[in-house]
């Protein structure tokens, strides 16, 4: 592997970080999950951000925090879910590397995240299983311009990353 990043994208609930968590231990490199980076930022944690400064008060921290990468080498990055929708910040993320997504139907990805209370975008959704097959519909196109997709759906987080792993390696002999 070369020294370059390696960018997840995703919805919520996709293994953005426990994905990378593994696939930075395995290749040696250091994890970066960008919703800590904001939160250690700001002192605040993303339900606080989002109470006080909405949504867009949110994206400007994070666009922010997408800035500060820029030149960043030796990483796994788990990206927010809205992250990558921004332009500017895809325009970053390919620059750092290879960029991923890890797909997973809207079924699984609310299985994985219905317990979980920390997303804004979700508590306060009526019905948050319709919210999630909509966010993902609205992104999914996005997603798609990642060099690599792993579809996630029947895998566990070690087969993931180790998909992840025979794939980068292949990009990195074919260049
Ligand atoms: C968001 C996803 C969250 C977090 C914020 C907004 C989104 O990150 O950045 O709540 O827009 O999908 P995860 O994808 O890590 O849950």
């Amino acid at each position: 592997m070369s020294e370059r990043c390696v960018v997840l994208y995703g919805p919520m609930g996709s293994g953005k970080s426990t994905v990378g968590e593994k696939l930075a231990d395995t290749l040696g490199y250091d994890f970066l999950d960008l919703d800590a980076k904001i939160e250690d930022k700001a002192g605040k944690t993303i339900t606080e951000i989002f109470e006080e400064a909405g949504e867009s008060g949110f994206r400007q921290a994070e666009r922010d925090a997408v800035a500060a990468l820029a030149g960043s080498r030796n990483l796994v990055i788990a990206t927010g879910g809205g992250a990558p929708i921004d332009p500017a910040n895809r325009k970053v993320f390919a620059s750092l590397g290879h960029t991923v997504y890890l797909k997973a139907s809207p079924r699984e990805l609310y299985q994985r995240i219905k317990n979980d209370t920390s997303r804004p975008l979700l508590a306060k959704s009526e019905n948050p299983r319709e919210e999630i097959a909509r966010i993902l519909a609205d992104r999914e196109q996005i997603y798609y311009e990642a060099d690599i997709v792993i579809d996630t759906e029947e895998l566990s987080v070690e087969e993931v990353a180790e998909q992840l792993i025979d794939e980068l390696a292949r990009r990195t002999v074919d260049g």
